[in-house]
């Protein structure tokens, strides 16, 4: 699989979302940080990188005329391929029902990495809402990014498929630290305690320390948001999982704040 380096000089932060288990509320919470990352300043890129069953356009309500498939296969130019939902917030849509997408080799990948990195270049914070399960380019897509985020229901079989995930990626891949984000929670109690047990596990077995990034209650303005195909930190921005949503936006933009800090400290060091 190829490895793309990520290093200071390389300005957004990268990030994607994935769970292992289908269904947890990666594309929702993708959309909506995206929303909130935009509203505090930032430019905001989503990558849909459930690249045979693209959902990200559907939640929005978009028409897309053009995907990452056209930049792929008909070297689209991949900045027309962008849609602006709001002038800080780009989408990269990918194509529905294209089995091939789906399963894309090392070479596509190295492909899409080099097609990735320069419109990167445009934005701030690059979000990736990531396909379910372990298949290759949800593994690709994983190393490609700075941060691992893990969406997880209080399900235990939700929890299962975020381990085995982490296990392959840790095992196989050398990823190292992952940031668990629990969805569909009753309370914050309930969350802490999904953590601490699959984090006690990681350790043992993996000898892995998993961060604790958050969680979003059940709401029932997530899902009107998505019949309504609107982002429900927009049309229910008082609801719990609007708050939370916000509350860890601002965590995401302390990781740029950080990279750019950095990279001023060793743009200072080299002169
Ligand atoms: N916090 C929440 N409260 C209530 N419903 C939620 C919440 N999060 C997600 N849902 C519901 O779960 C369903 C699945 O959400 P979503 O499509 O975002 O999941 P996904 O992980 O992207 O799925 P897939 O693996 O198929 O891509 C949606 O209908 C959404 O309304
Ligand atoms: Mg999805």
């Amino acid at each position: 699989m190829a490895e793309i380096s990520r290093h200071n000089s390389f300005k957004p932060v990268m990030a994607c979302l994935s769970s292992g288990k289908g269904g947890v509320g990666k594309t929702s919470l993708t959309v909506n940080l995206a929303f909130a990352l935009a509203q505090k300043g930032l430019r905001v890129l989503v990558v849909d990188g459930d690249l045979g069953l693209a959902n990200v356009d559907v939640l929005l309500g978009l028409q897309v005329k053009t995907s990452i498939h056209d930049i792929l296969d008909r070297d689209a130019d991949p900045m027309e391929v962008v849609v602006y939902v709001e002038p800080r917030l780009g989408i990269l849509p990918a194509s529905s029902g294209v089995p091939d997408l789906a399963k894309l080799g090392p070479e596509d990948h190295q492909q899409l990495g080099s097609i990735l990195l320069p419109i990167a270049q445009n934005f701030d914070f690059v979000l990736v809402d990531t396909a379910a399960g372990i298949g290759s380019s949800v593994l690709w897509f994983n190393t490609f990014v700075d941060y691992n985020i893990l969406v997880l229901t209080p399900d235990p079989t939700a929890m299962t498929d975020a381990y085995a995930l982490i296990k392959v990626l840790s095992r196989d891949y050398r990823r190292q630290t992952f940031h668990l984000l629990l969805n569909q929670v009753k309370n914050e109690a309930e969350a802490r305690q999904v953590y601490d047990h699959l984090a006690r596990v990681a350790s043992h077995f993996l000898n892995l320390h998993l961060e604790y990034l958050g969680a979003v209650p059940q709401d029932a303005s997530v899902s009107k948001g998505v019949r309504h195909q609107k982002p429900f930190i927009k049309i229910a921005p008082q609801s719990k999982a609007a708050m939370a949503i916000m509350s860890h936006a601002e965590r995401l933009r302390g990781w740029a704040a950080q990279k750019a800090a950095s990279r001023k400290t060793a743009g200072e060091a080299g002169g």
